[in-house]
């Protein structure tokens, strides 16, 4: 089953996978909303807890008060956020209807979660800024950057984070999962894609600006292996990722990625080092 979404921004044609108990369990939606639900839903059940152990040691998560997630898709990853710190406000904003709907249904910590898109209503009155796995898919990065300006302060910081492709690795090997990851990056950066440059400090440094200018960079790694993950879960995930680089790839290669994947979950010693690359911004000071 192939479908477009548009509304997300995401233009990518997302073939649906079997579904878990979340997708599931809120009925009325599209396929294609409906996988990029579950798709959302499992890699934080997969990654989040990597990137909080991250998260809750910087002093701009300590301090911040009021926190937006830009691009909050179905908003688990902001739940989960919350749940560390009920004390915060949070918002999350996402240009899909339908993610911003599944969001609002299931969220039991009393976020606000709304539609939207830049330019943004909301001014100055965030001290954190999220933007995780969002740069990648911003046609005009700069123009993004800057529509986030109005919702700082002088002491505002933003957290990108984005999987890195390239820092990532599989034991055993997954040499046809990797070949359509070449062919996909290739694309992105023949195409100048924004997701060729969100692993490079000085493109990234040029489009974010001059009203924000990088702080920190680092990378983490989520460790998954058959004691730490859910195999089913990581199944559909990276059975997700295949459906993305579909596009880019012959149909038989894409086949023979995918019967690679499940008989490396099933077999025997798996793991995989997923890399997140995180990149913390602070707002200019305006002299
Ligand atoms: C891969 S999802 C990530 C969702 C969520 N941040 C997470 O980590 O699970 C990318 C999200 O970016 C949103 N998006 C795309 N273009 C956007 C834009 N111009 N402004 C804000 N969000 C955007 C999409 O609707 C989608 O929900």
């Amino acid at each position: 089953m192939k479908k477009r979404i548009t509304s997300t921004g995401i233009n990518t044609t997302f073939i649906s996978s079997p579904m878990n108990e979340a997708a599931v369990a809120l009925p009325g939606f599209s396929n294609a909303a409906r996988s990029w639900d579950e798709l959302l839903t499992d890699q934080v059940d997969l990654l989040a807890e990597f990137e909080l152990d991250y998260i809750k040691m910087l002093p701009e998560w300590r301090s911040a008060h009021r926190v937006v997630d830009i691009g909050c898709g179905n908003g688990a990853y902001l739940s989960k956020l919350a749940g560390q710190d009920p004390s915060k406000v949070y918002l999350g904003i996402d240009p899909s209807n339908e993610l911003i709907a599944f969001a609002k249904a299931r969220d039991a910590n009393g976020i606000s979660f709304r539609r939207g898109h830049a330019p943004f209503t909301e001014t100055g009155q965030f001290d954190l800024i999220l933007l995780r796995f969002v740069v990648q898919h911003i046609s005009n990065p700069s123009a993004f950057f800057h529509d986030l300006l109005p919702m700082a302060h002088c002491g505002t910081s933003a957290i990108v984070i984005e999987p890195s492709f390239a820092g990532s690795t599989a034991q055993p090997s997954l040499p046809e999962l990797t070949a359509l990851i070449a062919r996909y990056e290739r694309t992105c950066r023949s195409e100048q894609r924004t997701r060729a440059l969100v692993d490079d400090n000085a493109a990234l440094a040029a489009f974010i600006g001059t009203g924000w200018c990088i702080e920190h960079t680092g990378r983490i790694t989520a460790r998954l292996d058959r004691a730490t993950w859910s195999s089913e879960a990581l199944r559909r995930v990276l059975h997700g990722w295949t459906s993305m680089l579909a596009p880019n790839s012959p149909a038989e290669n894409v086949d023979c990625a995918r019967q690679e994947i499940d008989d490396w979950i099933d077999g025997a010693g798996a793991s995989i080092e997923i890399a997140l690359n995180i990149t913390k911004l602070q707002r200019r000071i305006m002299q």
